[in-house]
């Protein structure tokens, strides 16, 4: 088979991938729970109803795509079952970027390198646009000291419910990752995860473009994938989107303690993914993703991946990442998408460097 499936064909980002993948000249098979709904996606596409996780697994034992392309979260719930289904045949990749889910794949490298086959994971805006700068600042370098990460996206709101899967990825913390508790901020130190305050070190930064914004710590997928690629002991990740006013910083450890408790846990899952939100238009023209990289003999560099809407970006990675799979550059074993492809792939996205220091 040489079928591309996109799981989660009807989401946002699913459907951004399928028009991306189009414009690359591959035509994706669109894969979801409702026939209707999948059939006023396709726009034409092959479509295959799965009702579920466990039923979509069966169909790719069954049917043996060349590469599969999960958009459903949460990642670290669906990803396992996907991963066991794809494994002799399939190609896997997702957009996840919590930072247990992309652990949890990565850590599935030997079996998918002993069958031949790639699984990239964090193919997404956060994930790809900070960890291709770190790969850039690094390139022909040997390991920094300590290496700081900022994504900052921006992002214009469809409008419509959150919906189960983003809800349950918000709120189902970090189970099982190590270094720490489940509803505990992680940071790199000696080489090692250990607990973080979640928001802590916010920082103001001035954009290339003039205008400034404040990120603060949050724990996602970008801070393991910054760490392996730079080698750096001392490694923290940070988002614009994470609250940094010193109130919000306040009441945070308080919040998260609140969602150790499982009852809680879940009445916050269903009314976050019943939560409407409005159309909102993107806050800034482009997206970024930032990296400051610091060497033993006193050396700092910094860097910056101009990309355009952070969710359209979304779909054109996947897409390019899924192009690159199927020509056969990949290689056998997990990653994240730059530590795959390089540099370069950002760019094949439309993305632009800028670097400054030596
Ligand atoms: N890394 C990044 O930068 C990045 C960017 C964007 C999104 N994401 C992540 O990607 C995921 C999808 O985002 P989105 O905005 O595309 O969400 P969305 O619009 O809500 O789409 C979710 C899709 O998953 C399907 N789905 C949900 N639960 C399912 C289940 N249990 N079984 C089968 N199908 C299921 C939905 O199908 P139905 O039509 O049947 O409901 C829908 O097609 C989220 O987890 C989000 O956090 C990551």
């Amino acid at each position: 088979m040489t079928e591309v499936w996109i799981l989660g064909g009807t989401g946002r980002s699913g459907r951004a991938i399928a028009g991306e993948l189009r414009h690359r000249g591959i035509e994706p098979v669109l894969v979801g729970r409702d026939a209707e709904r999948l059939r006023a996606a396709a726009d034409g596409a092959r479509t295959v109803v799965a009702g579920s996780v466990p039923a979509t697994a069966d169909a790719i034992r069954r049917e043996r795509p060349a590469v599969v392309v999960n958009t459903i979260g949460p990642f670290i719930e669906t990803a396992g079952p996907l991963l066991d289904a794809c494994l002799p045949h399939t190609h896997y990749l997702d957009l996840a970027n919590d930072l247990a889910a992309v652990a949890a794949t990565l850590e599935r490298g030997p079996a998918f390198a002993s069958a031949g086959r790639t699984a990239v994971t964090g193919a997404g805006f956060g994930v790809t646009a900070t960890e291709s700068v770190v790969v850039k600042l690094c390139e022909g370098r040997p390991a920094p000291l300590r290496v700081r990460v900022d994504m900052v996206p921006s992002l214009a709101g469809e409008g419509g419910v959150v919906g189960d899967a983003l809800a349950g990825t918000i709120v189902e913390g970090l189970p099982g990752l190590a270094g720490g508790g489940r509803f505990q901020g992680r940071r790199y130190r000696s080489g090692r995860l250990v607990p973080a305050r979640l928001a802590a070190e916010p920082l103001h930064l001035v954009l290339p473009d003039g205008s400034s914004v404040t990120t603060a710590g949050m724990p996602l997928g970008e801070l393991m994938a910054a760490q392996r690629a730079s080698g750096a002991p001392d490694v923290v990740s940070a988002s614009s989107e994470a609250p940094a006013s010193p109130v919000a910083r306040a009441v945070l450890p308080v919040a998260t303690a609140l969602l150790a408790l499982g009852p809680v846990r879940s009445f916050a899952r269903r009314r976050l993914a019943a939560v409407s939100t409005k159309p909102r238009p993107k806050p800034r023209e482009h997206s970024w993703g930032h990296a400051v990289a610091h060497w033993a003999d006193g050396s700092v560099r910094e860097g910056w991946l101009r990309v355009g809407e952070a969710q359209l970006w979304t779909g054109t990675v996947p897409a390019e990442v899924v192009r690159l799979l199927l020509d056969g550059a990949g290689k056998p074993g997990a990653y994240t998408p730059a530590a795959l492809f390089g540099p370069t792939l950002a760019e094949a996205c439309g993305g632009e460097y800028q670097i400054v220091g030596e």
